[in-house]
């Protein structure tokens, strides 16, 4: 650790002492925190988010100005400068400066203050000179705010703190989820700020900064050559102001990229407000987007490595009635030749609500409907929602009172609130100990009815409260350790999550990994499961905006995470609906889900040709399994979004900062999803002046750094594999990922312009922890170069036996018809392969081949 200054001072209005302190962290990471020195009792620093103590490095003392201070990192190319009075940091690498803090004077700190009512005489007279505000903020009301019937009285007087963040040179930001809005950050007006604030709000309207289920105080800038990340670790309600001040009059394209990067005079103003807590940020400075990423979680952790399955299809809906609803639902997926991994039940499988119980007239055996689903290898998600209904004879209730395990209100009585069991008390995940026990509940004797193919959906986590203040829980109810819920009401959802995961993980005594959906996150959320962005509607605009929702919480480390597919409320034309389950075949989590009152919706029920529709995208989704899965090993390993916007895999084009209608998944593959109702044609950017891009489905190129028109028709999903590339898939799709453990193989190489193309692939037993305890795993690489396509392996730690064969592979790109083909083995073995080559696409097919996935081999094309 290394002080900013040995316990230096700065005053608030109030003469109030502040303790500023910076730390340097390992991986070119700058901490501030600024608290008071003595506050009359502590204020709120987030737990739990930051996977262990970040590790500090020692930061080197360089002689500044008198009232001034240089701390550099140790190659001394990263430096703040810190000046006292008035306080400023500035953040500098090598000479430029990147960040300057509160160059706008920003910096505020309310302290916290005894009420006027009960302070001695002493008191008072010792404040009169210093404090004379106090008296009018309370009269004024500050203390005591109103929202509808709910007066909130703060305790100790309103304690926001806020400071001023000028990015230098950045005109493009982006993060802070969630809202629906688009990818990059807009500009903010008074009444228009970004809101993180935890929220449950049926059929959101999009284009609003207010808040929804999540946040992730976290926001990247991005400018060629650099991009930088701003963690903002508060977990009260918050703010964010942003204000561009573009530096010339044209516009960035149409600058030549070195003038662009000269260009010293552009800025964009953060301001980032809290109700509570303390100002505690990190800096990370990049300097390339995948340096962010792993500056990110190497303080909040990377993305859960999910089980395989739950990279299949889910079938949700609010909700399968009776078990032979479900029966008949899994059926159907058979009947129609459609795969499917997961069905979905809703809050009505419960006895009145009681999470944990079945309604027996319903569900009459639950473990007989999940023996049907286990035979077909597929798996079952049920919800279970933070509310406990308030009844004696419940036993999570009874057990829950009994140990004090709910949130209190103001006068330390059990909270009460309503939520769809009609009155319920709420439990405390922020105590250690209510979530030892909840994670308890889904030990298999404890949780009745289920058995280790039952996986855990975590609902109204905000938490929702109907009737409440903004159908949420009242700030000054008080959780564990005597903290108001206003300092930490953005975490509460987090904490439910962690608890679910912990007890999935347990059940299985260590063994199994969990897979828990949650509506509501936190920073660090990605770490226990899965995020979905809530009730949208069956609308095209909410199509199209589940893309740059998504994009935003990819980037901001949340990978697995999805729109339902169709939209939740309202009923989709067959048209939208297919085209959603085309974009949703591309996105990670991938969930069909509708309301309860909405017309049922499986994907036979809207004609022949649309179920073929919806069968082909949901095959596509299973054919590039192996791909997807080797992504999340990736994003679990190296923190690297698996939904990525084009300006992360291409940060020196400018045309790409903006985008949003088009994505990377993983550096491979371009998706384009059709948004728009009757579409004949799309207009696909396809980046980078060096790259060629294929057709996925006609092998069709184009050379890169253009705009290419490409006519749809509802059959088509625009996506492109970019040269240089291989992405594995699966040949032989089952009725779920289960039947496809040992289908083969295909490889999609697609040659760069200078005739090379590298690819990975990733694979386990696809659901426990052995591939990280026992280094269960196989990590293979391919490359082609001069001709010859060899597999070899990429981590020599890693041993899985698998007998899988790649059967096919594709050479896109291939400019000229070969004379041969032969396959060697490690055993020295050679073997002329048969092949097809199409001149028209410049494609090379080889066909029936039978080449271990794990042993090393190559292809010699000449
Ligand atoms: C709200 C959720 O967002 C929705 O997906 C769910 O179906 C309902 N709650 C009922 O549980």
């Amino acid at each position: 650790m290394c002080r900013l200054f040995d316990r230096a001072k700065f005053w608030w209005k109030n003469w109030v002492p502040l303790l500023a302190e910076v730390f340097g962290i390992e991986g070119n990471i700058f901490r501030l925190k600024i608290t008071e020195e003595t506050p009359l009792k502590p204020r709120y620093e987030v737990p739990d988010v930051l996977t262990s103590k970040p590790s500090t490095v020692r930061l080197i003392s360089c002689s500044g100005d008198t009232g001034s201070l240089i701390l550099a990192n140790g190659k001394g190319d990263l430096r703040c400068h810190i000046t006292a009075n008035p306080f400023k940091v500035d953040l500098m690498c090598k000479e430029e400066v990147v960040m300057s803090i509160n160059s706008l004077g920003q910096l505020y700190f309310e302290h916290l203050q005894t009420p006027l009512k009960q302070r001695t005489t002493r008191e008072k007279e010792e404040n009169a000179s210093i404090d004379t505000s106090q008296e009018n903020q309370e009269d004024l009301g500050l203390w005591e705010e109103k929202f509808a019937e709910f007066v909130d009285v703060k305790v100790n007087g309103p304690a926001s703190i806020g400071l001023d963040f000028s990015l230098h040179g950045f005109e493009h930001l982006y993060g802070i989820p969630q809202h629906a809005e688009s990818h990059r950050l807009k500009n903010t007006s008074d009444e228009d700020v970004y809101r993180l604030y935890n929220l449950d709000v049926y059929g959101y309207k999009i284009h609003e900064k207010m808040g929804i289920y999540g946040s992730v105080p976290y926001l990247l800038a991005h400018k060629l050559g650099r991009t930088v990340g701003i963690f903002w670790l508060n977990s009260s309600e918050t703010l964010v102001e942003i204000n561009t001040e573009p530096a010339v009059k044209y516009t960035l394209t149409q600058m030549d990229p070195e003038a662009a990067k000269q260009k010293g005079s552009s800025r964009t103003d953060v301001h980032w407000m809290s109700e509570s807590g303390i100002i505690d940020v990190f800096l990370l400075t990049g300097p390339t987007p995948s340096d962010v990423f792993k500056q990110y979680s190497s303080l909040t952790g990377t993305q859960a490595m999910p089980p395989l399955f739950s990279l299949g299809y889910h079938q949700c809906r609010w909700n399968y009635e009776d078990e032979q609803d479900v029966k008949a639902v899994d059926a159907g997926f058979d009947k129609h030749d459609i795969p499917y991994d997961v069905i979905w039940l809703d809050i009505e499988h419960t006895k009145g609500k009681r999470y944990f119980t079945w309604d027996k007239k319903r569900f009459p055996n639950p473990q007989r409907m999940q023996e049907l689903l286990r035979n077909k290898k597929r798996k079952l998600v049920v919800i279970s929602d933070p509310h406990i209904k308030i009844d004696p004879d419940y036993s999570v209730y009874a057990k829950a009172k009994e140990q004090g395990f709910f949130v209190k209100n103001h006068k330390g009585e059990d909270f009460e609130g309503i939520c769809w069991p009609g009155l319920s008390s709420y439990l405390d995940f922020t105590n250690p100990k209510v979530r030892e026990w909840y994670s308890g509940l889904f030990a298999f004797s404890v949780y009745q009815g289920s058995t280790d193919i039952l996986y855990i959906w975590n609902d109204m986590n905000e938490p929702s409260v109907f009737r409440g203040p903004e159908k949420t829980m009242q700030k000054n109810a008080i959780h564990h350790g005597n903290w108001e819920h206003r300092e930490l009401h953005n975490i509460y959802g987090f904490y439910q999550q962690k608890a679910t995961a912990e007890g999935l993980i347990q059940r299985s005594k260590g063994k199994e990994r969990p897979f828990v959906l949650t509506r509501s996150f936190f920073a660090g959320s990605q770490k226990y499961g899965a995020v979905w962005t809530g009730d949208n509607r069956a609308e095209w605009s909410y199509l199209k905006i589940s893309i740059p929702m998504l994009l935003t919480l990819s980037i901001t480390g949340i990978s697995f995470c999805g729109a339902d597919v169709g939209g939740f409320i309202g009923n989709p034309e067959a048209e939208l609906l297919v085209r959603w389950y085309q974009a949703g075949a591309y996105q990670p989590f991938f969930r069909g889900h509708a309301t309860i009152n909405s017309k049922r919706r499986e994907p036979w029920l809207f004609g022949k040709e649309h179920t073929r529709l919806i069968r082909e995208a949901i095959r596509e989704r299973y054919a590039l399994l192996p791909y997807w899965y080797s992504l999340f090993y990736r994003a679990h390993m190296t923190s690297e979004p698996i939904m990525r916007p084009l300006w992360v895999e291409f940060p020196d084009e400018l045309e790409t900062f903006g985008m949003e209608d088009e994505y990377m998944l993983g550096s491979a593959l371009l998706v384009h999803p059709v948004t728009e109702p009757k579409a004949t044609v799309v207009d696909v950017f396809l980046p980078g002046s060096s790259e060629v891009w294929y057709d996925s489905k006609t092998f069709a190129s184009w050379e890169g750094a253009c705009t290419v028109n490409i006519p749809v028709t509802l059959d088509t999903i625009p996506v492109f594999q970019r040269g240089g590339s291989v992405v594995p898939i699966k040949r032989v799709i089952g009725k779920s990922t289960g039947w496809m453990t040992d289908s083969p193989y295909g490889l999609r190489v697609a040659l760069s312009t200078k005739g090379s193309a590298v690819g990975e692939l990733y694979l386990d037993d696809g659901h426990s922890f052995q591939y990280l305890h026992q280094k269960q795993f196989l990590h293979r690489k391919f490359c082609f170069c001069s001709g010859v396509l060899s597999n070899s392996c990429a981590d020599e730690r890693g041993h899985y036996p698998s007998k899988c064969v790649v059967e096919q592979i594709f050479v896109l790109g291939l400019k000229k018809q070969p004379s041969s083909v032969t396959t060697h083995s490690s055993d020295g073995k050679d073997q002329p392969v048969a092949f097809t080559y199409c001149a028209r696409t410049s494609t090379l097919s080889l066909e029936k081949l039978s080449l271990n996935v794990g042993t090393d081999w190559e292809v010699h094309i000449k």
